[in-house]
């Protein structure tokens, strides 16, 4: 059987044969199929990529039918259980999992980019003390294209490296500081005898004491879920990542973009939602009222659905287990009971039942967050800092890819006709 489609026009009765390759066809293929000498071409229309692949990626795999997730192959579960985050993001990165020697080597010189230059904490302190901790995040990101011009480099590949060891070591200090900010607590600087997670609570929590003593199950805690969020293919703020950096400017400001792009509430924004809403739940028996609202059209049950899983997250799996563990050191988020019910509820509810939506990756980490003392305002940031290594990863995907050009979709026009310019003093 030839890997090959076979479309019929029937607006001109011809028919043509197109190429399948790894289950896709080439929409430019279908530019051949024409209605008459002045038509364009035949293209798909596929608002939001429902059905559309815009890359070959060998980054994340993913089978929502079957809540699948791997990257590169290793099934996140594993990961959660046996590796760290610093570890996943070299497997993200360069394709493999590093021997002991390159892991050595990879933490080092991550752990040496960890500070920023201090005109960047001057930057910071010009924001208001009130300022959301992802738009400090997102504009300091952006700034750094202007510290970093060599960034321009992004053919060069010691260049590119460069970067990579930035973003993946500077985030965790950028979102420290954001947080310091917020609460008017001086900036603490990055503790290089620290694990990377170990570092981070540092730089966070850290008061007048000589030594931080960061807490062990917390501190793991947070790994893993860093862990589960490195990466996530072409998602919305991925794909940002991908559409910025094919314009070939530099991965700072491209990071600004996918950091903007999971800023929202149907993204990385969405635990931060999860929590209020369960603050604004209240209780649980104010519960079936609440999914009643939800069902009525009025607002969404934040924390459930997700356009590829249509099953249970297996991200959500492997949170669950960590709430566990991070509420025997904090004990029990008063929220989690309501979270609970929720979920029961929804899982048996025909409205939630019918359309596939499951618990995602954000319907519990807001709760450990919250527990483990971090404001929701920080919550997208605990999001962007893990995800900087997905992101990096796709964007040099993206440029050493031969199949990749600047992005731009074709549009379907459905304007006005060419007219003429009307006077102002003659419109109606
Ligand atoms: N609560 C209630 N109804 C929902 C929800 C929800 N959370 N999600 C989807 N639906 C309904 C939706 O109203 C629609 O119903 P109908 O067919 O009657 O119009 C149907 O389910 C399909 O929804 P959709 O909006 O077409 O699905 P989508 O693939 O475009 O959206 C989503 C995916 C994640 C944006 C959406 O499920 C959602 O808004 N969820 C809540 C926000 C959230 O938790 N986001 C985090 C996603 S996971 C982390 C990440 O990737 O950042």
């Amino acid at each position: 059987m030839p890997d090959t489609l076979t479309i019929t026009d029937n607006r001109t009765g011809k028919s043509y044969e197109v190429p399948i390759k790894d289950g896709v066809i080439k929409a430019p293929d279908l530019r051949q199929i024409k209605a008459g000498p002045d038509d364009a071409g035949l293209a798909t229309y596929d608002p939001a990529f429902m059905n559309s692949a815009a890359c070959r990626s060998r980054i994340t795999y993913i089978d929502g039918d079957k809540g699948i997730l791997e990257y590169r192959g290793y099934p996140i579960e594993q990961l959660a259980e046996h590796s760290t985050y610093l570890e996943t993001a070299y497997l993200i990165m360069f394709g493999e999992l590093p021997t002991t020697a390159q892991l050595a080597s990879w933490t080092k010189e991550i752990t040496f980019h960890t500070m920023l230059h201090e005109n960047i904490k001057k930057l910071m302190e010009g924001f208001q003390y009130d300022a959301h901790p992802m738009g400090v995040f997102l504009s300091t990101v952006g700034a750094f294209s202007t510290f970093y011009p060599d960034a321009k480099n992004i053919f060069d590949d010691a260049s590119r490296k460069k970067q990579i060891h930035r973003l993946i070591a500077k985030v965790p200090t950028i979102a420290a500081y954001a947080f310091r900010h917020s609460i008017g607590r001086p900036y603490v600087y990055p503790d290089n005898e620290l694990s990377f997670v170990g570092n981070f609570l540092n730089m966070l929590f850290k008061m007048t004491e000589l030594k931080y003593q960061v807490n062990p199950v917390l501190e793991r805690a947070l790994d893993v879920l860093f862990i589960l969020h490195a990466d996530h293919e072409q998602n919305c703020s991925t794909t940002a990542m991908r559409v910025i950096g094919s314009s070939h400017g530099d991965p700072y400001s491209a990071m600004a973009g996918a950091a903007a792009a999971l800023y929202g509430p149907l993204h990385g924004g969405a635990n931060e939602a999860v929590l209020r809403m369960l603050v604004e739940i209240g209780n649980v028996n104010n519960v079936p009222a609440f999914i009643k609202r939800v069902k009525g059209g009025e607002g969404r049950l934040m924390g459930f659905g997700h356009r590829v899983y249509k099953s249970y997250d297996p991200r959500a799996k492997v949170i669950k287990q960590t709430a566990d563990a991070v509420f025997e050191v904090t004990g029990k988020n008063p929220l989690l009971e309501i979270a609970l019910e929720l979920e029961r509820i929804a899982l048996q509810d025909e409205y939630f039942v019918s359309r596939k939506l499951y618990p995602n990756v954000d319907f519990y980490s807001g709760l450990i967050y919250q527990a483990m003392g971090f404001p929701v305002e920080m919550f997208p940031v605990l999001f962007a800092i893990p995800r900087t290594s997905g992101w990096i990863a796709q964007w040099e995907e993206m440029l050493l890819d031969p199949d990749q050009k600047i992005a731009r979709p074709k549009q379907v026009y459905v304007g006005a006709k060419r007219r003429d310019f009307v006077p102002r003093d003659q419109r109606g």
